[in-house]
């Protein structure tokens, strides 16, 4: 009897994990595949550690319960960074998550001084801290927590990309010469960056490499989601927990990263 095709969750609070759907579709075109978006609760960025936790266990709770996955791809460093360990106490799936590429950026390093660019809420985690002692030791690492550009990444996808002027202040504090020391590595620590990336290498005032983590995620959830199962290509949806921006621009965009359908699951959240 064939094997019957994995059924994976790929989680984000907004469009920034398509980046690592994209990789997975290409290594595992017979899953089926939900992505997720808590578009009501974007930008995780913000949150303060408490309500991020409680927010992610909530809306994983719900999407876990309609859609029944095997897997669950958390594409969202902000989550992955904090929350991770609480979602694999509460539940009994395996979670393969994203989170900053600091070891092989120090491995790429020659002038040993590079950048972790990434939400507020990832520059000042313990994990990302860790990462930065453990594998980085010899290095200078500059952390810049920006609270703009994963929603610049939104609105580029939305049909209305922010002026240059704009992402190249935003990117700005990323390039760092001193002490004898010129950042030559970028670290796209958000999973929205990489939808900018070409973008962001034209206005760079000098070339550096960029890091992007969505390969490897991708690598590591195809192996676990075990063989290939079909020739044909597996069944994709979009989830929405707001849907607010869900409008003929974005949805032509989701198909064209191949997600052709899109629901809302109503899944509330107030700031306060
Ligand atoms: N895409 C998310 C990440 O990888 C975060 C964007 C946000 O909601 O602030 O960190």
């Amino acid at each position: 009897m064939p094997a019957v095709a994995p059924r994976i969750l790929v989680l984000d609070s907004g469009l920034g994990g398509l980046t690592v759907l994209a990789e997975l579709m290409r290594l595992r075109p017979d899953a089926d595949i939900v992505y997720a978006a808590d578009d009501a609760a974007f930008p995780y960025g913000a949150l303060a550690p408490d309500a991020m936790v409680a927010r992610c266990l909530l809306v994983a709770e719900r999407l876990l319960a309609v859609h029944r996955p095997d897997l669950v791809v958390v594409a969202c460093n902000t989550m992955a960074t904090l929350v991770l360990p609480h979602l694999r106490r509460r539940f009994d799936l395996p979670f393969v998550g994203t989170v900053p590429a600091i070891k092989p950026a120090a491995s790429a390093s020659r002038t040993r001084r590079f950048t972790v660019l990434a939400t507020p809420g990832t520059v000042e985690r313990d994990y990302t801290r860790g990462l930065i002692e453990a594998y980085a030791g010899d290095c200078r690492v500059d952390l810049v927590g920006s609270r703009v550009l994963a929603g610049y990444a939104e609105a580029e996808l939305a049909g209305l990309p922010v002026p240059d002027e704009a992402l190249s202040a935003a990117i700005a504090p990323c390039f760092v010469d001193r002490d004898g020391a010129r950042t030559d590595v970028v670290v796209l620590a958000c999973t929205h960056y990489p939808l900018l990336r070409a973008r962001m290498e034209g206005l760079a005032p000098w070339p550096v490499a960029w890091i992007d983590p969505a390969p490897a995620i991708a690598r590591r959830a195809a192996e676990l989601a075990g063989p290939a199962t079909r020739a044909s290509d597996g069944d994709r949806l979009a989830v929405f927990t707001g849907g607010t921006g869900l409008g003929p621009a974005l949805r032509a965009a989701l198909a064209a990263r191949g997600l052709p359908h899109a629901v809302v699951l109503p899944v509330p959240f107030s700031r306060d």
